[in-house]
Order: C-alpha cells, then sequence, then structure tokens
C-alpha cells in the first residue's frame, strides 16, 4: 500500500452529479477529487432532455451558452406517433413545451429553455470544466470501500491501469457512482421500489442515416413507431430517437428480461432499424449497441455521517419525463454548496442534513412521477382495440379502420387522440414536477406566512412563490438597459439578499454585520430606480411578495432561505438568527 493522498471531498462518479458537484466545489476553492471507474466519459447518448433548472445551474456556471451550442434546439423537439417512419402518421403532440402556450410558461419561468442535449457531450463539458478550474480528475480508478470516523472518511481505490491500490483521506465522501452505487451500498441506505421492473428490457442500437427526407418537414426528437412484436417495454412501440438532426439516432426496441440481453450482428440490428423506418432504401450504418431497465427505486434517505450519495445513486427510474439526469445535477447544486461551507468551517454539520431533508423527497416524487408516465403508453393500444400480443394484421386493420367514416371509427380516433394527448405527462407536460420544488429543512427559515399550496395542479404548472423554501422566481429586469434575469443577480456560490430601494441602506448595514458575524459574503443586490438593477417591467415588486423595503434572503442554489416582508428596527438581528439557523453553527 502506498502513501495516503489527502483532499477535501472526493466525489465517486465522474457523471453529470459528479462533475457539476466537482466543479461547484472547486469553483468554491475546496480541493476535491473526482473519479471514474472507466476510461472515457459516457460513451452512448443516454440522456437529453436538459431542463430548464440545468439550464439554470449551468448558466449559473458560466455554460449556458457552450450547452446550447451542441444541443438541439427546443424548435426541432417534438413527438411523432406512426406506424412507420414512413408509414403512416397517427398524430403529433407539442412536447417539451413546443405548444405555444407551454412556451409562454416556460419563458415565463425560467430564462432558459430546455433543449435536446445528448450525454456524450454534456459530459465532456462539464468535466473539461472540473480541469479548467481546479479539480483533480482521476479517470480508470476505482472506488473499492471506505470507512468513516469522526473527522473524516478513509477511501480505498484501485488504478485500473497498474492495480494498485491507494487510500485517500477526505473530510467527506460523495457517492455519485450512478444506479449501481457501491457507496450507497456500503453506507446501507435503505431503498423502496425494484430495479428491473418486468419482464421487459429495453435495447438501444445507435445508427447513422441520413433520415432528413423522412422527417425533416416535421422537426421531432422522438418518432414513436407501433410495431407488432416486443418493442419497448413490451408496449409494443418501437422509438426513433434523433441524436444529430437528421442523421444521428438511437432505435430503441424491446427484449425479454427473462432470455437476457441479445447480442445481434450488425444485420440483425440493421433489419430492426429498417423495420421502423419503413424501407430499407437509406443506407444504414449500425454504431453502438447497448441495454437498459425500466427501475422504479429511490433511497428513503441518501446519507450517513461523512458520506452523501446523489444522482441515479439514488433514484433510478424509466427516462419517461427526462428527469434522471436533470434531477441528478440539482442535486449536486443543493449539495455542493453546503459542503464549502462546512469544509471552510463557516457551517456545522446540520446544514449538510439539510441535503436529505430536501432532496430525498425529490427523489421520491420524480420517481413517481416518471413511472406514472410510463402509464401513458398503453392505452394507445387500447385506443386502437388491438389486443396483446397482435399481429401485423390487426394492426393494419386497426390503423386502416381508422379513415373511416363510420361513427365507432370517429369514437376511435377520439379516444387515441386523447391516449396521445394523455402521453404528454411523460413528454414535458410535467412543468410543475420539474420547477416546483418546495424545500423544508433548518437551511429555510420560515416567515409565519401560511402555505399558499397551488392555485393549479402542481404536477402540470409551474407556480413562483418567494416564500422561504420555493426557488427564487425569474423575472426580467434591467441593467444598464439591457436584460438581466433576477436569478443572474445571484448564485455564484454565494448568499446574496434582495431587497429595493426603500430598503437598501438598512440592509447593508445588516448584511455587513451579520456577514462579520459569520466570516460569509452576503451580497446585497438593491432593485429600483437609478439602482444598477431597475425593475424596468415592474414585474419583480408583483413576484416578490414583500415591501419594497422588504428582503428576500437567496441561498447559493438559487432557493429563498428567509424574507422579510418590509424593514423594521429588529430586521438585522433577524437576519442574524435567520443566517445562524440556517448554517447550524452556535451563536455569532
Ligand atoms: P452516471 O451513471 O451518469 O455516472 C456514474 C459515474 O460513476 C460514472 O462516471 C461511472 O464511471 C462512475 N462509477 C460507477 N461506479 C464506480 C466506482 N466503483 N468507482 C469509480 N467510479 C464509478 N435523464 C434526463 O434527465 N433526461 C433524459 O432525457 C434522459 N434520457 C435517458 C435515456 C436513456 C436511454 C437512459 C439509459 C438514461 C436517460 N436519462 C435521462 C438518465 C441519465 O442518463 C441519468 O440519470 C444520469 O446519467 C445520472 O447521472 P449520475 O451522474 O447520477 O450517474
Amino acid at each position: 500500500m502506498t502513501n495516503i493522498v489527502e483532499t477535501d471531498v472526493l466525489i465517486v462518479g465522474a457523471g453529470p452529479a459528479g462533475a457539476i458537484c466537482s466543479m461547484l466545489l472547486a469553483d468554491a476553492g475546496v480541493r476535491n477529487i473526482v473519479i471514474n471507474k472507466y476510461a472515457s466519459t459516457s460513451p452512448g447518448p443516454r440522456s437529453h432532455i436538459t431542463n430548464q433548472r440545468t439550464m439554470e445551474i449551468l448558466r449559473d456556471l458560466g455554460l449556458e451558452d457552450e450547452a446550447k451550442a451542441q444541443a438541439t434546439p427546443q424548435e426541432k423537439m417534438g413527438h411523432v406517433f406512426a406506424t412507420s417512419l414512413s408509414g403512416k402518421e397517427l398524430g403529433r403532440i407539442y412536447s417539451w413545451a413546443t405548444h405555444p402556450l407551454a412556451k409562454a410558461a416556460h419563458q415565463l419561468a425560467s430564462p432558459c429553455s430546455v433543449c435536446d442535449l445528448p450525454q456524450y457531450y454534456f459530459e465532456p463539458l462539464v468535466i473539461a470544466q472540473c480541469m479548467l478550474r481546479g479539480s483533480e480528475v482521476r479517470f480508470q480508478t476505482e472506488y473499492l470501500s471506505h470507512e468513516q470516523d469522526a473527522e473524516g472518511v478513509t477511501a480505498l481505490l484501485q488504478d485500473r491501469l497498474t492495480g494498485e491500490e491507494f487510500r485517500v483521506r477526505a473530510r467527506y465522501l460523495v457517492g455519485a457512482d450512478g444506479a449501481r452505487s457501491k457507496v450507497a451500498q456500503d453506507i446501507d441506505l435503505p431503498f423502496e421500489g425494484q430495479m428491473a421492473l418486468g419482464d421487459s428490457g429495453s435495447l438501444n442500437i445507435e445508427f447513422t442515416a441520413d433520415l432528413s427526407e423522412l422527417v425533416a418537414h416535421r422537426p421531432s426528437d422522438m418518432f414513436w413507431l407501433l410495431q407488432t412484436g416486443s418493442g419497448l417495454n413490451g408496449t409494443g412501440v418501437g422509438v426513433l430517437r434523433m441524436v444529430r438532426p437528421w442523421n444521428k439516432w438511437v432505435c430503441v426496441w424491446g427484449y425479454e428480461l427473462s432470455k437476457g440481453p441479445p447480442v445481434l450482428s450488425d444485420d440483425e440490428a440493421r433489419a430492426i432499424v429498417q423495420r421502423l423506418i419503413g424501407t430499407d432504401r437509406i443506407p444504414v450504418t449500425i454504431d453502438a449497441q447497448s441495454t437498459w431497465t425500466i427501475n422504479q427505486q429511490y433511497a428513503v434517505r441518501n446519507s450517513r455521517g461523512r458520506v452523501f450519495c446523489m444522482g441515479d445513486g439514488v433514484h433510478r427510474h424509466t427516462p419517461m419525463a427526462g428527469l434522471g439526469l436533470n434531477t441528478s445535477v440539482q442535486d449536486a447544486y443543493n449539495l455542493a454548496w453546503k459542503l464549502a461551507l462546512a469544509v471552510k468551517g463557516f457551517a456545522g454539520p446540520q446544514l449538510l442534513e439539510t441535503y436529505d431533508a430536501e432532496r430525498s423527497p425529490v427523489a421520491q416524487q420524480i420517481v413517481s412521477h416518471a413511472f406514472a408516465s410510463l402509464g401513458t403508453l398503453p392505452p394507445m393500444f387500447e385506443a386502437l382495440e388491438l389486443p396483446p400480443g397482435a399481429t401485423d394484421e390487426q394492426m393494419q386493420a386497426a390503423v386502416a379502420g381508422l379513415e373511416s367514416a363510420a361513427l365507432d371509427a370517429a369514437a376511435r380516433r377520439d379516444r387515441l387522440r386523447a391516449a396521445m394527448d394523455a402521453t404528454l405527462m411523460g413528454f414535458g407536460g410535467g412543468h410543475g414536477v420539474e420547477m416546483n420544488q418546495r424545500y423544508t429543512s433548518s437551511a429555510v427559515v420560515p416567515d409565519g406566512s401560511p402555505d399558499p399550496g397551488f392555485e393549479r395542479d402542481p404536477v402540470f404548472f409551474h407556480q413562483p412563490s418567494t416564500r422561504p423554501g420555493a426557488h427564487l422566481p425569474h423575472v426580467w429586469l434591467t441593467t444598464g438597459q439591457r436584460p438581466i434575469s433576477s436569478l443572474d443577480l445571484c448564485g455564484k456560490g454565494r448568499f446574496t439578499l434582495l431587497t429595493g430601494l426603500a430598503g437598501k441602506l438598512a440592509w447593508e448595514v445588516a448584511t455587513q454585520r451579520v456577514s462579520q458575524a459569520f466570516g460569509i459574503e452576503i451580497v446585497v443586490r438593491a432593485i429600483g430606480p437609478g439602482q444598477a438593477y431597475e425593475d424596468a417591467w415592474g414585474d419583480y415588486r408583483k413576484v416578490s411578495e414583500v415591501d419594497d423595503s422588504g428582503a428576500l434572503l437567496v441561498r447559493p442554489d438559487m432557493f429563498v432561505a428567509w424574507r422579510a416582508h418590509d424593514h423594521t428596527s429588529a430586521a438585522g438581528d433577524e437576519l442574524l438568527d435567520a443566517m445562524q439557523a440556517i448554517l447550524g453553527t452556535g451563536s455569532a
């Protein structure tokens, strides 16, 4: 055994969760090592849907433009249902907020748009930034085990190039090691639900083919193709998923888990692809094959002592609703600032415990939502009155029957339309699930206001609020006459206090006192006429829910930690008490 390497935070896993956590720690000046068992980042495209909250995090990290440059924009996203790519089209849905009303709701909710960024472009972007910003990044390095004590964690790692084992001593250990997380297993996290549900697995066939002539006139990132046979997860639907418009694709097809993963020759794989394209006229090159299963499992708690798990390590679910990578990145955004404050000695263990209180309920929520979304696919078959295991002839007859002028055909068409519309739940319809997180923990100080609940269904509709525990609402302000989002005034690893002109001087004094007492930076941003930030459209006044002399204390992860409705003589003391409660330290 060689020397012990020392660091502050060891992150196991350099996927989306681990890399974002590492980058945020590096930005905060915290020493960290991030390891990846393999020689490369994700070889397959995997995740595509990158939602507004994730784009906001990339924006805070200064990476939004680079991510957009590599992504397919929202305008080219959408879903088509058909018998094959060159066969009969059954209908389309406005997925991923491409409907004008949904798009407006998205534009009101965030300065960022959802986009389609394949994970094999996302990962190199973020891991390169980790290296540039000072993280120690090691590939071909495997986590084997760890022990923790009162002061830190000692992990045993193996260099997979040489086989040599070595130890890392860190203050904290982060398990971002994916759906088969060994770290989560080693700290014995309790899980609900199960992995590999049912008897259906999914086969991804990556291929290159210029399909422009069949798709460019109806831009969509996913084509759901009703086919007999196993299809995706036994639903009888095969999928052609765009990776790059319109020549890089993934074909998703089902297989019976009990028979084991299929090993297909390129010709066999090409035959499946061509069946979904509906012609063998277009040349198809098979690039890769991989398999995955439908999981429905989440950790009831996500940490133990000095070890914290995140990402797929604590929530494992179907890709329906596109929440996996997004939630993983958001876990990292929640934990990293807390770790940074703890490492620097500005926060106690109580702040770190809020990671569990805040993110475990989110894991449960998104796993349930993803699974419920999967349940929206079978009704399409019911609408077509197709029996399980329908033959090609039955499928063709059912589809041909839709073109009949008979009254019962009209009823079938209505049922099919309703079934297709219902799938929107899993394809961007859950704007509320993506955006409405509300935290309850000691890092959120209640202001005594009653919980207003939600005016509209919180699964489907975003509802902004500044009540402590809610995400800071986005509105457009101006700076030097140029638009700037309210979110752009916050983040960058710091606490921010937003106030109006009437509260500016008093809050500057109060904040300086609190900053000095706890040794942490709190940036004050006054919004008002003649200030660096002006409420040009009057929207901040409408959403802030506090008076012009009031204040919002925003955490580094953009959640409102505390608010004051107006400035009173006790305001300074109240801010001091609030910060003490958030940091979980003794009296200042
Ligand atoms: P991830 O699995 O990505 O990374 C784990 C890391 O840990 C890797 O670097 C691995 O090498 C490393 N590791 C594992 N064990 C280790 C060990 N013992 N030692 C050292 N390193 C170790 N999500 C989404 O938001 N939108 C979407 O559209 C989709 N679509 C989608 C489609 C398909 C087909 C799949 C399979 C998945 C998706 N997802 C998705 C989900 C998304 O891919 C997934 O949620 C994220 O990759 C999770 O990121 P993590 O960083 O948590 O784990």
